[in-house]
């Protein structure tokens, strides 16, 4: 990139992005830096890249320096520094996608396209290699993005090389169909229709953007509930249901939202921010909840307010999710046009409203301080906690941050006449790889790994299980001998694994695990934020470790370079800041602790 960034005029164009998210110069206009990441985005939607006069005005608009501008716009994966062609395709090569044919998809792009990176198509199109697109159901997966003056984004999935080529052709021509994806029930939720689901129950039997569907479901009767109960009867009822967090660290929802509740006495702006960033490889089940059920996010999100005392709130969604993007964005609307958001919400004199954030391709993100800063026009790095985000949070204010699912259980258990604890009990996961029917599922705790494979039509592929990946990239493998374990915190916990957000990644027999391992190094590796040393490093040795003992290479013995890895593994665990460094070695040291790869 020009580093001569004082230098540097953006053009018409790239002036009228910017200028769509901070109004005119000279007229009403918004100039606080939280406006960063989305005027990024209107830039890059317009132009395809974020040029050095863009950045500059960015930063004349938002009065921050253009270093720092540059230095957000250069923590996230999705934009581009450099001029780039209009139409890219993603194209995802990460673990889900792996097993069921990435590899052979991006050897059959190369030879179509040219190498990843490079342009094609007269200079108008390009694509990419990308970390899980969280389409793991329909996998392989790509993203077909187009920029310009009507920008779009598309997914293809289950991806052939034909279909990319299509869709990217399509992006040309800008004729890309206007509906950025299907929700496929049957292929997504093989469980929809059945009776006894909970969380899952409206998807795919209502109409998303409709709201008299969702009341015609019970919608918006439990926010009418909300109010005569109170903050602390809220409190109370989801106290009684151990709901706990669906987000990976299981923390008791309960105790967040009373912990908030009680910061209403400073008189200072309070939040309530749905994490709806949902990049953890191997996770979907919160993309088929807003893109199934999107009322249902707004409806758990404003009961969070009575009982938190939030005026606002924020949902944090991840980039690569359009289809949620419009639903999501439509069912805000509705909710605003008819009094669930805004002032005096109901008539019973509640102001709260929420704000569709984007990501932009940056799996740290998820973390909610990283979220805050993200939000807040930063990059996306972890603060280091205490203060937790009940204290000081977003812009410094108590903040409440709840999972998509741990949201979608609110309004259930308020509605609940019986024991609410049966309804927490109720977890999504979602089954990918070598299964018969991948997608999200909808079960009691406590059933066992066996039976879940089972209800998901078994063991896929060339039928033999060699190991299951459970709670995602930052989870465990297990092997064949462990399940019968039943899917419980205690349970998985017990044997050193996690539920974490829920994946359940099967791997039959032909899989070369040394392969996934690596592809999961190198993951941590593209996504650690570099913060912190143990972390930054660490990573970074961890996938060249792994590279040298697949080659054959160790330093010294395959037995000594393991234990290497192993030190460094409590290195990161013991002395990050953040979970992203916590967890980055701990599917690769199950795998070594289960399996002897490397003798
Ligand atoms: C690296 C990293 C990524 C995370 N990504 C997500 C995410 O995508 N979605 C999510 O809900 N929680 C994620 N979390 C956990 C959040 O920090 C937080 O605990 C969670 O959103 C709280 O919501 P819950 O209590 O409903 O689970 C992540 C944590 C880490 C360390
Ligand atoms: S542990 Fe890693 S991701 Fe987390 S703050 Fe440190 S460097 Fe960043």
């Amino acid at each position: 990139m020009d580093l001569h960034l004082g230098q540097a005029q953006p053009t018409h164009e790239e002036k009228l992005a910017a200028d769509s998210v901070l109004g005119t110069p000279d007229g009403e206009n918004s100039s606080g830096r939280d406006l960063l990441l989305p005027t990024l985005h209107a830039i890059h939607h317009r132009m395809g890249w974020i040029s050095p006069g863009a950045v500059n005005y960015a930063a004349t608009r938002l009065k921050v320096a253009p270093a720092e501008i540059y230095g957000v716009a250069s923590f996230y994966g999705l934009f581009s520094l450099s001029p780039r062609p209009p139409v890219v395709a993603h194209v995802c090569d990460d673990i889900g996608c792996m097993v069921r044919g990435a590899e052979k998809l991006c050897h059959q792009i190369e030879s179509a396209l040219g190498p990843a990176g490079s342009a094609c198509a007269g200079g108008r199109a390009t694509w990419l290699r990308s970390s899980c697109l969280g389409l793991c159901e329909r996998a392989p997966a790509a993203l077909i993005s187009s920029a310009g003056e009507n920008p779009k984004e598309r997914v293809v999935a289950a991806a052939t090389s034909e279909g990319i080529q299509t869709l990217v052709k399509d992006a040309i021509a800008e004729k890309l169909p206007s509906e950025p994806d299907t929700l496929n029930i049957q292929l997504s939720v093989p469980q929809a229709g059945s009776p006894n689901l909970r969380l899952l129950r409206r998807v795919g039997r209502t109409n998303p953007a409709s709201l008299d569907d969702y009341r015609v479901q019970d919608g918006y009767e439990a926010l009418r509930m909300t109010f005569d109960m109170g903050p602390e009867g809220v409190i109370r009822k989801i106290a009684d249901s151990e709901l706990v967090g669906r987000g990976g660290a299981a923390f008791p929802t309960a105790r967040k939202w009373q912990a908030l509740h009680a910061q209403r006495r400073l008189g200072l702006p309070q939040y309530i921010i749905c994490n709806a960033d949902e990049s953890e490889p191997g996770t979907f089940k919160d993309r088929i909840l807003m893109e199934g059920d999107p009322f249902a996010v707004l409806e758990g999100m404003t009961i969070g307010a009575v009982a938190t005392g939030a005026q606002r709130g924020y949902i944090y969604l991840r980039a690569e999710y359009p289809l949620a993007a419009e639903r999501l964005s439509h069912a805000l609307k509705i909710a605003r046009e008819n009094g669930l958001l805004g002032e005096n919400i109901l008539g019973r004199g509640l102001n709260f409203d929420i704000e569709l954030r984007r990501g932009a391709g940056a799996y740290i993100c998820g973390e909610e301080t990283a979220l805050f800063n993200s939000i807040e026009g930063y990059r996306g790095e972890p603060r280091n906690k205490p203060p937790f985000p009940t204290q000081s949070g977003l812009f410094r204010r108590p903040t409440a941050v709840n999972n998509v699912e741990t949201l979608i259980n609110v309004p259930e258990i308020i509605r609940s006449s019986g024991a609410a604890k049966d309804i927490a009990n109720a977890r999504l996961f979602c089954l990918s790889g070598h299964i018969v029917r991948p997608g999200v599922y909808e079960i009691e705790m406590g059933m066992t790994l066996r039976d879940l494979i089972g209800l998901a039509g078994g063991v896929g592929g060339n039928g033999r299980l060699q190991a299951v990946l459970l709670g995602g990239a930052a989870g465990a493998f297990v092997s064949l001998k462990e399940l019968d374990l039943p899917l419980t915190f205690e349970a998985t916990r017990a044997i050193g694994a996690t539920l974490g957000s829920g994946v359940v990644m099967l791997f039959d027999d032909s899989v070369d695990l040394k392969q996934i391992l690596l592809r999961i190094a190198a993951f941590f590796r593209h996504e650690t934020c570099g913060q912190c040393v143990p972390c930054r490093v660490g990573v970074v040795r961890q996938e060249e470790a792994l590279q040298r003992l697949i080659q054959g290479k160790p330093l010294g013995s395959a037995g000594q370079e393991i234990s290497t890895l192993k030190e460094m593994a409590q290195a990161m665990r013991d002395a990050s800041i953040c979970g992203l460094g916590q967890t980055a070695s701990s599917a690769i040291e199950s795998a070594l602790q289960r399996w002897s790869l490397f003798s």
